[in-house]
């Protein structure tokens, strides 16, 4: 797959990732839905920056759940670095993305679409997460699932003083703010190859795009069940920090 097909990666979801994780023709980061350009050299400051909003992923023996961990860098470190600080690590994903992902004996696995298909294996878990972790999946969830839900339940796995990470999310209203100023006007002709401005849409609805109304009703939601809740911007050393953020919560 060519990397100027951005097309490739428009409309991807639960199902489509599985056929993905198996296409040995692909990249690590195609695999995972990604241009290579969107990931590749990045996997240190993404680290960094998660490691900024999750706190507790620094911890010595704590219990770390990645919701959507994908099978590629990110995953694969996050095993590496749950070895060195001798924590446990609960995967959730496809069995396809699941099995793609190089062996590591001390994780334990989930396999299903979360919520919905795992909902009674999250028993053991609930109240029982330093760490939960949901990187690039949410607008998939957005589109497939239910975001409140899907929200209610990842609560649900903190422990008291546990972080949830629901990050690298794009966001439909943070785009057209950015590509209506002059920095997002030099950008999309950079980006586009095009001599003309992109045209910035406001009051119309997202179809099957995350907006302002979803991540802080989100925030809400949240608060409104008992946790601190933010909607946090991304370093600007990574590769969409124009049109990305993430949510952060914590148990109190
Ligand atoms: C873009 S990849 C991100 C992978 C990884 N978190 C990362 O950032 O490197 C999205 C992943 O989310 C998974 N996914 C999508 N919807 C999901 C759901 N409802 N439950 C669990 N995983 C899901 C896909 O199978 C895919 O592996």
């Amino acid at each position: 797959m060519s990397n100027e097909r951005f097309s490739e990666y428009r409309g991807l979801g639960f199902e489509s990732f599985r056929a993905l994780a198996g296409s040995e023709n692909l990249s690590l980061h195609q695999r995972i839905g990604f241009p290579d350009e969107y990931r590749e050299g990045y996997c240190q400051p993404i680290i960094a920056d998660i490691l900024r909003k999750l706190p507790t992923l620094g911890r010595e023996d704590s219990t770390l759940f990645d919701i959507g961990c994908g099978c590629g860098e990110l995953a694969q470190h996050l095993q590496t670095h749950a070895m060195a600080k001798n924590q446990r690590l609960i995967l959730n994903d496809s069995a396809e993305v699941l099995a793609a992902l190089p062996a590591f004996a001390a994780r334990e696995e989930l396999v299903g679409r979360f919520p919905e298909d795992v909902l009674d294996l999250l028993e053991p878990f609930r109240g029982q997460c330093d760490a939960v972790i949901c990187y690039s999946v949410f607008q998939y969830i957005f589109v497939e699932g239910s975001v409140f839900a899907f929200l209610d339940q990842a609560l649900s796995l903190l422990a008291p003083g546990g972080y949830l990470l629901i990050g690298d999310v794009p966001s439909e209203s943070m785009l057209q703010r950015f590509l209506a100023s002059s920095a997002g006007r030099s950008y999309h002709r950079k980006y586009s190859g095009c001599d003309e401005d992109p045209v910035p849409v406001f009051n119309r609805v997202c179809l099957g795009k995350v907006d302002d109304a979803v991540l802080l009703g989100m925030i809400a939601r949240g608060r409104a069940a008992g946790f601190h809740g933010w909607l946090m911007p991304q370093g600007l050393d990574l590769p969409m920090a124009n049109r990305r953020e993430d949510l952060v919560f914590m148990r109190p």
